[in-house]
């Protein structure tokens, strides 16, 4: 594999992937297409722009002629597609872009990759569109799709047209599936890179609800891993499961994160809870680990240590982008809860 298209290269995981992919492979070379959303970043790559071996096109997966003015140049093997509207607080607030990018845009990326004969594809999909657990049990690559946001419907709708790509045209796609990623780079919108910022500059850090829902925490670049496996060796119309077997309460989460950073409990504001708020999510990776080779390597405990101190190092890097829109964002989200 020389040559590969990133989707969604700015944003937190796809930066942190053609980062591992260029370190790992010294003969390949990425394409990046990203529209520069909220969530698109040129900060995240700058260590990589005078790499011979990456280049950076903007623009819209859901522009066919633009994406096929790159997936169609003839010596690309294989297309990732990370490009998403990744919020799922903000596809309630609005859920218009959700189904434009993730359906529509999804839809495009396969029409043109299919239409230029791209070998190999990677659906990058998520967790959530298995729907929420109960207290006992795990997902598997079986569990039924039971979408319960507009955006994991929307990215199950997406897993829904690559699955009928694959069954109808012979299209060689596989899915990926993960659970909660944490580390460099991640837009602070979500839970760890929020609550690190707010909690740094003493503002309140506001848990949903109870705080007694559960995620399942992986590393970053174990993710990163498991989609590289999944591209190189994985089946054809299969579904790989990834997760970080790290099952914490949010509650919990949020105090060792206190603890870390040597901030007071009393940051902690329980605010009214996200509708529709998915109880578990909870990863069974055995299948991964069985056929990919793949196992997460990254412990949680010195994984979330080192991502905190990347956010304390690169406090900048988050006070660039609290401003402005995302104080609008950051308004409109919590203002009244
Ligand atoms: P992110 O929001 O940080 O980045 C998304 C990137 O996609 C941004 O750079 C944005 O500019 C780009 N983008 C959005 N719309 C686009 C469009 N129409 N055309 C081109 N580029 C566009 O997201 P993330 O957290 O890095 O997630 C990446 C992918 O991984 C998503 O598909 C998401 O569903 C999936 N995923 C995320 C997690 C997680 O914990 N963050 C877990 C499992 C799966
Ligand atoms: O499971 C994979 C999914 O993980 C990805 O598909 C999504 O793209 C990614 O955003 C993430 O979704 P979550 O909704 O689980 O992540 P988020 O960081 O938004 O929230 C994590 C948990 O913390 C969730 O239970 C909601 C809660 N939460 C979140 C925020 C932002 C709070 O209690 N307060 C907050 O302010």
């Amino acid at each position: 594999m020389n040559h590969i298209v990133v989707t969604g290269g700015c944003g937190f995981i796809g930066s942190n992937f053609i980062r591992l992919m260029l370190e790992t492979y010294s003969e390949l070379s990425i394409t990046n297409i990203d529209k520069l959303t909220y969530a698109g970043n040129l900060a995240n790559l700058t260590d990589l722009e005078e790499s011979e071996r990456y280049q950076f096109q903007k623009g819209d997966i859901c522009d066919r002629p633009f994406v096929d003015s790159v997936v169609g140049k003839g010596n690309i093997d294989a297309v990732v597609h990370f490009a998403a509207e990744s919020h799922v607080d903000r596809s309630i607030l609005d859920s218009t872009p959700f189904v434009t990018t993730n359906v529509n845009g999804t839809l495009t990326l396969l029409d043109s990759c299919r239409s230029h004969e791209i070998s190999r594809y990677v659906q990058v999909s998520t967790d959530e569109v298995y729907g929420s657990l109960g207290d006992e049990g795990f997902f598997t690559e079986e569990t039924p799709l039971a979408p319960n946001s507009p955006y994991s419907a929307s990215k199950a709708a997406a897993d829904m047209l690559v699955r009928s790509y694959v069954h109808t045209f012979d299209f060689p796609a596989v899915i990926t599936r993960c659970s909660n990623n944490y580390g460099p780079f991640q837009f602070p919108e979500k839970l760890l890179p929020l609550f690190i910022s707010n909690a740094r500059n003493d503002q309140s850090l506001p848990v949903y609800g109870t705080g007694e829902n559960v995620r399942d925490w992986i590393h970053v670049l174990d993710h990163c891993r498991g989609v590289d496996a999944a591209l190189r060796n994985g089946k054809v119309g299969d579904v790989y499961n990834f997760g970080g077997r790290t099952e914490m309460t949010n509650i919990a989460l949020t105090k060792l994160l206190l603890k870390l950073l040597g901030k007071p409990d009393s940051l902690i504001q329980y605010v009214t809870d996200r509708p529709g708020h998915d109880q578990r999510y909870a990863i069974d990776c055995a299948k991964a680990e069985t056929e990919l080779n793949w196992s997460p390597q990254v412990s949680f405990e010195q994984g979330l240590q080192e991502t905190i101190d990347w956010y304390i190092d690169n406090e900048e890097w988050t006070n660039n982008i609290r401003s402005g829109d995302y104080m609008n964002y950051y308004e409109k989200q919590y203002g009244d809860r």
